[in-house]
């Protein structure tokens, strides 16, 4: 077992960890027990060329979907680094073959943010279909001339089909908490469910499919470079007229011009995205859609969750250290795994 506290630790022997990012603050003191950390005070983006220089000579390198871990990054930091820890399940900006190849062990934090990002699906869907900006918006800036049966009529959940495009663990979260909503679940993935993960959902061998028997759409399948651009306009063109698209996985999973052109159209009723390609900087052109509900990807932003992760990513590399292989603990193949 790992020491449980700062003092069980013989500091001389700490491993030096370099941090990317600022965490919460019970995370940061239990990295700084653990690790000679050095960490980025600022929070500024760091390039991997930044990463490259402060990071020098460290065997723990702890990152989060922000950062670009590119191979000639994880090159310059070889042989010293032993692991790279991310603060996401995500890990679509690692470049895990070259890590297998040095044989740099990666962890991420998958399981521990479904509930949350599920949460975020829901308010995203809601707030899309809903029309929870303009409602705000009315009431914020004192024009709300008072209740009228015409005002702000939006779409219902209520027996409407929920496509959930990348049905793992958060997709399925999605799922439970759309049922509770009178919606019915219909799914893509690579492959299909056990009965008992699918849990009376139907599943659609396409994405093609899935779109053109989904009401509402919410986007769950994981970031990974052979999904850029996958809901593209010809998929889009496939969902029914009047349909609510979601997403709460990566922004370029969708194709910004095909979903545009489709909410300018009409054919797309409302959006809400809490992810971007891009990030931070979004097409600012979704900015000027009333029936777009923007959230700045807080899927797993929960004091909860993000202590969890950080905890998730510790108590892993403890593991590894042990000479365990912690199940959060990524492969070089699972690039494409529903998270
Ligand atoms: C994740 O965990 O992948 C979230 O998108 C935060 O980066």
């Amino acid at each position: 077992m790992p020491p449980e506290s700062h003092n069980d630790y013989d500091t001389e022997t700490l491993e030096k960890a370099f941090v990317c990012r600022r965490m919460p603050p019970d995370v940061e003191a239990a990295m700084a027990a653990r690790f000679r950390v050095d960490r980025n005070e600022s929070d500024a983006l760091l390039s991997p060329a930044a990463i490259a220089e402060r990071a020098r000579d460290v065997s723990v390198l702890f990152v989060t979907a922000t950062e670009r871990i590119d191979g000639e990054l994880l090159r310059n930091l070889s042989p010293a680094l032993k692991t790279v820890a991310t603060l996401s399940v995500g890990h679509d900006h690692i470049d895990l073959a070259t890590a297998r190849e040095l044989g740099i062990d990666v962890l991420h934090t998958p399981d521990v943010l479904s509930d949350a990002c599920a949460e975020v699906a829901m308010m995203l869907l809601l707030n899309a279909a809903r029309r929870g900006y303009e409602a705000d918006r009315m009431v914020r800036g004192g024009q709300w001339p008072g209740w009228a049966p015409t005002q702000l009529l939006g779409k219902g959940l209520v027996g409407k089909r929920l496509g959930i495009f990348g049905m793992g663990r958060i997709g399925r979260a999605i799922a439970t908490r759309a049922r509770a909503f009178g919606m019915r679940i219909h799914y893509h993935n690579r492959s299909r469910l056990p009965a008992e993960l699918e849990d009376g959902a139907i599943y659609h061998a396409t994405l093609a499919d899935l779109c053109v028997h989904s009401d509402m759409l919410m986007v769950a399948a994981p970031g990974a470079p052979q999904l850029k651009g996958a809901l593209d306009a010809a998929h889009i063109a496939a969902l029914p007229r009047g349909a609510v698209v979601a997403n709460i996985s990566r922004g370029d999973i969708v194709s910004d011009d095909a979903l545009i052109a489709a909410l300018q159209s009409g054919h797309v009723f409302a959006a809400g995205l809490d992810v971007f390609a891009n990030e931070p900087n979004l097409d600012p052109r979704y900015r000027q859609f009333d029936n777009v509900f923007l959230s700045p990807h807080i899927g797993s932003a929960t004091e909860e969750t993000r202590n969890a992760m950080g905890w998730l990513l510790l108590d892993g590399l403890a593991a590894l250290r042990r000479g365990e292989r912690p199940a959060n603990l990524i492969s070089a193949v699972a690039n494409a795994q529903p998270t």
